[in-house]
Parts: structure tokens; C-alpha cells; sequence
């Protein structure tokens, strides 16, 4: 078994299959035109060109012995399609209703932290994106743009994720900007109150703080990433929560750790159940895995529920989302919005997921390969490879509407 993947499928999904020994010589699109990316392990090379290692490092890494990373790529090559015959499907429908909102296609950006490290304003580059491709934009509490500074994107869904931090006034001041700066949704992440361990970027530096050399000459020797990046303004700050950290903790890492220390590790459902009631509009409880856990989300009266491992970077050797979702939906039945994130690397992996009965996925790291190696145009071009793919899957599968999928368009394979 090969680690990113399953018996017979390479980490990379773009390499070895079809080839003999060498042969034909494949590379993956490693320039700078996105619209020459063909999938999203495209625009992930042009992301490892552009991108100093310890950025890199900090976008890819998994906690641990990156198994539960590799466990949810592993997940979806799992599933095989089982397509219908003699089926039109001339007309075709990605669409699906959301909260009373259609959505071009299921698929939300989902809320990742720090991204300003990847590029200068790289939180409002994703909301433009996936404005502009009309799908959600869930911003993190960990976001270097601010809420209202995404909040100004032009017809964009704003999602807001909600990290809860001590002292109580702190989450109470999120909520609040983010209720006035319109967010449509209100995402409570709860697998992340403790901090995974990331060795590799524990490896990356000499103290919590500092950079090993080696890190700080490479990322002197990535022209591209810093001129674009770093200036004019430096490394970036949180803007969320800038005005609550001590003078001595305002630089990038030591505010990091700060609110490390400062993530209430108390949280839990009385807690959950009292932002319910201060938060006005949908809430969403993301980081669930287990079909009771999901149940009690639906009985503590949140809209809806995200499985989610944190993409593998907090407890590692965890269960894969995708695995859960049959039992979760069990549980909830038919109403109740589960979505669900984790590996999702191609339009057939959205294809199998609402298969399997979510409403809808997030994509964390495919549209932050996107923003990394080209902006704006990198994202909508991570977002039309997926809706694209999706929609490619959905002819060739004999099913014209995403909503008419189900569970008899998959086969598992024998293990
Ligand atoms: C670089 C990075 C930063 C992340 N930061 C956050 C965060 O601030 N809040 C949060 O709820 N999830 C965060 N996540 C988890 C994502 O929301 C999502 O669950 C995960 O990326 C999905 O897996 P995928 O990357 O395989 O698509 C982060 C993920 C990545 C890759």
C-alpha cells in the first residue's frame, strides 16, 4: 500500500498508472498560467514552485504520521462509480439548494487560517474567487484579512468560522463583528481547541518563533513568494484578533502560540448551546465525526453539521469524514444539512461524497493551491476543474441532476 493512497493508487494521482516503467515521461503543468491547470494536482506543482518550504509545509502537513491525511484521500479511492446506461443527459444540473440558497454546485471554501502566508491578501483573493464562481466563502477566525475587510467582496455568500477563545469576550466580539459585517452563516469548529502535532514544522525551526536558517534561506530564495507576499508590509498579522494580543505578542508567530494558549479547552455543548442562542442566523457545528455526535448537533438546534478531521492536521490516525457520512445521515435523516470535507481532490470525489448523502463538501486545501500559485484566477480555476470534472462525472455516470444521486451509483471495493 502505497502512504497517500490505496492498494494500487500513488499518492500523486496524476503519475504511474498508465506508464510503463518510465514510459511515456509524464510531468505534471508547472508554469504560471492557471488556465493551463488540467486537475488540481496541476496547480498543486505550481504551488510547491512557488512556495517556500516552510509555507509549504504549514499548507500540506498532517499531524502526526499523516495517516488520517492519507486516510482521506484513501477514503474516496475507495468508491467505484457504477454508471447507467442509455441515459440523457443533455441537460445537465450541478445545482443544488442550500439553506434556501442554489448553489452553482455543492461545494463551499472552507475556512483555513494564516493564508496570507501563501500571498499578500490571499483571504480576499478567495472570497473573489468563489464570488465570483457563486459559491460560499467560509472565512477563518485565523484569517490576516478582516472580517469586514472580506465582508466588502461583491456578491459574496460569507461564511464565517468561529474559533472559541478565551476570555469570553473575545468570541463575544467575533460574533458580533461578524453579525454585522452580514455573515450568512456561523461555523463553530470544535476539533481544534487543542493544537495537533505537526512535526514538520515543529522541525522548521529553532525556537516556537524562529525559523531554523536553512528555512530562512530558502524562503530568501523564493523571489516570486516573497515579492508577493512579504511586501510591502512584511509577514501578516491577524487581523481578527489583533487588538487583543499583549504588545509583546504582536508578530505573526508569537501571536500564533498566543492564541494557542488562549483556545478554551472547556468548550462543549452548554457552551455551543449559548452561541446558538447569541447567534442569529444558521450555525453550523464543524469537526463531527460520529453519527451520535451529529445527532446531538440536530437535537442542540444548529442548522447543520460538517464532518470534518481538520484535513488530517489535529488528531491524527482519526477516521476518514467520508466513512462516517452514511451513519451520520442514518442518524439525521433526509432534512437535516450535513456536509463534509476531507481529501476532496477532484469533481468525482464531490460526485461520491453527495452520493453518499451529504448536501454538499468544502475544499480546503485544493482552492489554497489555487490562491498560492496564481491569486484570484488560480482559485476560480481550482473551482471550474472541480465543477467541470463534477460535471463530466455526473454525464458519463448516466445521471443529469446532482440531486437525483444516491448510493446505487457507488460500488465499494472489496477489501
Ligand atoms: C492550511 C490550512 C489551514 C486550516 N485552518 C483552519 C481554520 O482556521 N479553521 C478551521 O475550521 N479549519 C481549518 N482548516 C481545515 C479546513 O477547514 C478543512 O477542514 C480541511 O482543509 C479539509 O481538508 P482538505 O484540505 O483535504 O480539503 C485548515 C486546513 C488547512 C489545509
Amino acid at each position: 500500500m502505497t502512504p497517500g493512497g490505496g492498494p494500487d493508487f500513488p499518492a500523486e494521482r496524476a503519475t504511474a498508472v498508465a506508464q510503463l516503467g518510465t514510459s511515456p515521461r509524464r510531468t505534471l503543468y508547472r508554469g504560471r498560467n492557471p488556465k493551463r491547470a488540467a486537475t488540481i494536482e496541476d496547480l498543486r506543482a505550481m504551488a510547491h514552485r512557488r512556495l517556500p518550504r516552510f509555507a509549504l509545509e504549514y499548507l500540506e502537513a498532517g499531524a502526526g504520521d499523516e495517516a488520517a491525511l492519507a486516510g482521506n484521500l484513501a477514503a474516496f479511492y475507495r468508491w467505484r462509480f457504477l454508471p447507467r446506461a442509455l441515459v440523457d443527459v443533455r441537460q445537465r444540473d450541478l445545482g443544488r439548494t442550500l439553506f434556501g440558497r442554489r448553489l452553482p454546485l455543492p461545494l463551499l471554501v472552507a475556512p483555513t487560517g494564516l493564508n496570507g502566508v501563501f500571498r499578500k491578501d490571499a483571504d480576499r483573493l478567495l472570497a473573489l474567487g468563489a464570488a465570483r464562481m457563486g459559491v460560499p466563502f467560509a472565512q477563518s477566525t485565523m484569517s490576516n484579512n478582516s472580517i469586514e475587510d472580506v465582508a466588502a467582496t461583491a456578491g459574496l455568500h460569507h461564511w464565517f468560522q468561529l474559533y472559541v477563545i478565551d476570555p469570553p469576550e473575545i468570541t463575544d466580539d467575533l460574533i458580533t463583528r461578524a453579525e454585522s459585517a452580514g455573515c450568512e452563516a456561523l461555523i463553530v469548529t470544535t476539533d481544534a481547541q487543542t493544537f495537533g502535532k505537526r512535526s514538520w514544522d515543529i522541525r522548521g525551526r529553532v525556537k516556537p518563533s524562529i525559523l531554523t536558517l536553512r528555512e530562512v534561506i530558502d524562503a530568501g530564495l523564493h523571489v516570486r513568494w516573497w515579492s508577493t507576499t512579504l511586501l510591502p508590509r512584511g509577514l501578516p498579522r491577524f487581523a481578527n484578533l489583533q487588538r487583543w494580543f499583549p504588545k509583546d505578542k504582536q508578530g505573526l508567530f508569537e501571536s500564533a502560540f498566543w492564541t494557542r494558549d488562549h483556545m478554551d479547552v472547556g468548550l462543549d455543548w452548554d457552551r455551543a448551546a449559548r452561541i446558538r442562542d447569541r447567534w442569529p442566523r444558521k450555525l453550523l457545528i464543524k469537526g463531527l465525526l460520529t453519527a451520535e455526535d451529529v445527532a446531538r448537533a440536530q437535537a442542540a438546534g444548529a442548522d447543520g453539521a460538517i464532518l470534518s478531521n481538520h484535513g488530517g492536521r489535529q488528531l491524527d490516525w482519526v477516521a476518514a469524514p467520508l466513512d462516517m457520512l452514511p451513519a451520520a445521515r442514518a442518524a439525521v435523516g433526509a432534512g437535516f444539512p450535513l456536509l463534509v470535507d476531507g481529501g476532496v481532490r477532484s469533481g468525482g470525489d464531490i460526485v461520491k461524497a453527495i452520493a453518499l448523502g451529504a448536501d454538499a463538501v468544502l475544499v480546503g486545501r485544493a482552492p489554497l493551491y489555487g490562491v498560492a500559485s496564481a491569486g484570484e484566477a488560480g482559485v476560480i480555476r481550482a473551482i471550474e476543474i472541480l465543477r467541470d470534472e463534477a460535471d463530466l462525472t455526473l454525464a458519463l455516470l448516466g445521471c443529469a441532476r446532482i440531486d437525483a444521486l444516491d448510493r446505487r451509483f457507488l460500488v465499494e471495493e472489496p477489501g
